[in-house]
C-alpha cells in the first residue's frame, strides 16, 4: 500500500517536472483559432463563411468558395459585402501561382478632376451630389466582373456560376436571421439610410427596424442573383440589372450610364512580393496603395530588432509610428492608378531608398509630420507641385468599412479578398427594384488637393480624377509564406487602416511569435502621416508609455471603440498542416469555419 502510494507520488512528480521542462511547440493564446484539416473560411459573417464551406463540399475550389463568400456577404453584410462596389482578389494556387484580380471601381465617362468643388472652389460638403453620398458619388461596381473573371480562370471546373450564386440567392430569397450586431449596425445608420427612400424601405423596413432575431428576407436581390444564375454575369452589366442601374441614375442626376457599365472590365496584375525575416510577402500592387507601403514599412523594419523592443514598449511603438509616417508620406505623393500615371514600384521597394526614408529617423524623438519631405525614388516624373494645406484633419471616426475574408482549400489554394462599397452601406442609394447598395468610391480620389477625403487622407495629384481611372485604395489583401509554402491569409477592412493592421499582424507573428489568433486579436494603433497623431485602442498604450511618447513629441489619440478593422486570417500549421482560422472579435458575426 505505502508502495503504491509513493509510487502515485513519484509519477505526479514526474508528469508535473515533464511539464514544466517540454518545450511548448505550439503556445497558446488566450482563445485557440478554429482547427479543420480541410478547408477553412473566416469572414465577418457565420452565414457566409458556411455559404463557402457549402462549395468547398460541393468539390469547388478556394476561389469558387471566394466568390460565393463575396455574393453572400451581400446579402447577410450589406454594410460592407457588395454588387455595388468593387475590390480585389489576390488568388495563390497550391502549384505556386499567385495572381491579384482588380475589380476596382472606375470613374464614369462623364466625370472630371473637379466635379466635386462647388462654385466657390471648395470641396462639395458630404450631401447629395458630394463624393461620399448620393448619386454622384459611385464608380462604375467591379464586384460582379471580379468575381467573374477569378471563377472562369482560376475556379476549380468543378462548380458553375450558377452554383457559387445559389448560397447568395438563398439567403436572400429565404431570408436569415438578424442577429443583435447587424441589428444594431442598420439602426446606427439610420438617419444616413433614410435619406434614399429604396434605403429607407429595404434596409429599415420603412422605418420600422429590422429587430434582432426576426428574418430579414430581400426578394428584389434574389431575384438579381436569379438572374445572374440564368443570364450569366454580364446580366449585371447589360443585361435588366444594368438597365435599371442606368435608368435610375439617369433620374436621379447620377453619372453612371449603361455605356459604362458594359465597358466595365475586371484585370488581372501581378501581385507584389516582397520579403520580411526570411518570410515572403505576396500583397496587392496599384491601384492599391497597400502592398508598396506595407513593403516599405516592412523594409524599414527589418533592419531593428523589433522582437528585442517588445511588443508593447515605447521604443517599438515609435519605431512603428515613424515607419508608418515615411510610408504614408510617400502614398500622398507617388501613387494612383498605374494605368494612368507612372508610379514607380521599383524605385520605391528599392532596398537603399527603403533605407534612404530612415536615414533622418531619431531613435528618441518623433520626426515632424508638417516638415517632413516624400523620398525621391527612381522613375518618378512629378505630375504637378503638390500643395499640401489642410493639414488639421482628424482620423474619421471608427471606419471599418469594407470587409476582408480569408481562405485555404484542401488542395492548399487560397483567397485573400478585400471588397467594398466605401462608406458604410455606400453611398446610401440602393437602385430601385435591385435591393444593391451603391458605392461612394468617387470620394477615394483626390476630389481637391489640400483637402482631406472622408478617411483624413491627404492624397496628390497622381490620384487625381479622371474618366476610366481606378481610385487609390488602402485594400492589402496579403499571403506569408516560409520556405515557398503558404504560412498564413490575411487583410482587413478600416481605409488606411487597413495598411497598418496587416504589418501589425504579419510583425505579430513573424517578430514577437505570436499565435495566429492572439496576433489577430491584439490590440492596434495608427499613423497615416497626417493627422500628426497616434490613434490607439481604449487601454492599449499604459499611461507610462504614453508619458515616454509623448516626451518623444508624438501626439496619442485614445479612441473610445476599436482603431483598426477585423483581420478574418487563415493559417496552415508549418507541422500538422492544419488549417487555423482566426476570425477577429472586433466583429460580432465574424466566424470561421473548417470542414
Ligand atoms: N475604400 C477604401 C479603400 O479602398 O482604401
Amino acid at each position: 500500500m505505502k508502495r503504491t502510494r509513493s509510487a502515485v507520488v513519484a509519477l505526479k512528480l514526474i508528469t508535473a517536472l515533464a511539464l514544466v521542462l517540454a518545450p511548448a511547440p505550439f503556445a497558446r493564446a488566450q482563445r485557440a483559432p478554429v482547427e479543420a484539416k480541410h478547408g477553412m473560411v473566416a469572414t465577418v459573417h457565420d452565414l457566409a463563411s458556411e455559404a463557402g464551406v457549402e462549395i468547398l463540399k460541393k468539390g469547388g475550389n478556394a476561389v469558387d468558395a471566394g466568390v460565393a463568400v463575396g455574393l453572400a456577404l451581400t446579402v447577410v453584410y450589406p454594410f460592407a459585402g457588395n454588387l455595388g462596389g468593387g475590390g480585389f482578389m489576390l488568388i495563390h494556387l497550391a502549384d505556386g501561382r499567385t495572381v491579384a484580380i482588380d475589380y476596382r471601381e472606375t470613374a464614369p465617362a462623364a466625370s472630371s478632376r473637379d466635379m466635386f468643388l462647388g462654385p466657390d472652389g471648395k470641396v462639395l460638403k458630404p450631401g447629395p451630389g458630394s463624393s461620399t453620398v448620393g448619386w454622384r458619388a459611385s464608380g462604375v461596381p467591379g464586384s460582379v466582373a471580379g468575381f467573374a473573371l477569378a471563377q472562369q480562370k482560376y475556379g476549380s471546373g468543378k462548380v458553375s456560376w450558377a452554383d457559387v450564386c445559389e448560397p447568395a440567392r438563398r439567403l436572400a430569397a429565404d431570408g436569415f436571421v438578424i442577429s443583435q450586431g447587424t441589428a444594431a449596425n442598420l439602426k446606427a445608420y439610420a438617419k444616413f439610410l433614410s435619406q434614399f427612400p429604396e434605403s429607407k424601405r429595404i434596409f429599415l423596413a420603412d422605418g420600422a427596424f429590422h429587430e434582432a432575431g426576426t428574418r430579414w428576407r430581400q426578394p428584389d436581390l434574389a431575384a438579381v442573383f436569379a438572374r445572374l444564375q440564368q443570364n450569366g454575369p454580364r446580366e449585371f452589366y447589360e443585361g435588366e440589372t444594368a438597365r435599371l442601374i442606368a435608368d435610375a441614375m439617369a433620374k436621379n442626376g447620377g453619372t453612371l450610364t449603361l455605356a459604362d457599365l458594359k465597358g466595365y472590365t475586371a484585370v488581372e496584375r501581378q501581385p507584389l512580393r516582397g520579403t520580411y525575416r526570411g518570410h515572403e510577402i505576396v500583397t496587392m500592387p496599384p491601384p492599391s496603395s497597400g502592398g508598396i507601403a506595407l513593403l516599405q514599412m516592412l523594409g524599414m523594419l527589418e533592419t531593428h530588432d523589433v522582437a528585442k523592443l517588445g511588443a508593447n514598449s515605447a521604443a517599438k511603438f515609435h519605431l512603428f509610428i515613424e515607419v508608418m509616417r515615411r510610408a504614408f508620406r510617400d502614398r500622398a505623393e507617388f501613387l494612383g492608378d498605374p494605368d494612368f500615371v507612372n508610379v514607380p514600384t521599383a524605385g520605391l521597394l528599392d532596398r537603399a531608398y527603403i533605407a534612404g526614408l530612415m536615414e533622418n529617423f531619431d531613435p528618441a524623438k518623433a520626426t515632424p509630420s508638417d516638415g517632413l519631405a516624400p523620398g525621391n525614388p527612381a522613375g518618378w516624373t512629378p505630375i504637378k507641385v503638390s500643395q499640401l494645406g489642410d493639414h488639421r484633419a482628424r482620423l474619421a471616426a471608427e471606419s471599418t468599412e469594407t470587409t476582408h475574408y480569408s481562405i485555404v482549400d484542401a488542395a492548399g489554394n487560397a483567397v485573400s479578398n478585400t471588397y467594398t462599397l466605401n462608406g458604410g452601406y455606400g453611398s446610401g442609394v440602393t437602385i430601385p427594384g435591385t435591393g444593391i447598395l451603391m458605392n461612394n468610391e468617387m470620394d477615394d480620389f483626390t476630389s481637391k488637393i489640400g483637402v482631406k477625403n472622408m478617411f483624413g487622407l491627404l492624397q496628390g495629384p497622381a490620384n487625381a480624377i479622371a474618366p476610366g481611372k481606378r481610385p487609390l485604395s488602402s485594400m492589402t489583401p496579403t499571403f506569408v509564406l516560409k520556405n515557398g509554402a503558404l504560412l498564413f491569409v490575411t487583410g482587413s477592412p478600416g481605409g488606411p487602416t487597413i495598411i497598418n493592421t496587416v504589418l501589425q499582424v504579419i510583425t505579430n507573428v513573424i517578430d514577437h511569435k505570436m499565435p495566429v489568433m492572439q496576433a489577430v486579436e491584439f490590440p492596434r494603433f495608427h499613423h497615416q502621416w497626417q493627422p500628426n497623431t497616434i490613434s490607439h485602442d481604449r487601454f492599449s498604450i499604459s499611461p507610462d508609455t504614453s508619458a515616454l511618447l509623448t516626451a518623444m513629441g508624438h501626439s496619442l489619440n485614445e479612441r473610445p471603440n476599436v482603431v483598426g478593422g477585423d483581420a478574418e486570417t487563415v493559417m496552415i500549421d508549418p507541422e500538422t498542416k492544419l488549417r487555423l482560422g482566426a476570425a477577429d472579435p472586433r466583429k460580432p458575426d465574424a466566424k470561421a469555419v473548417g470542414y
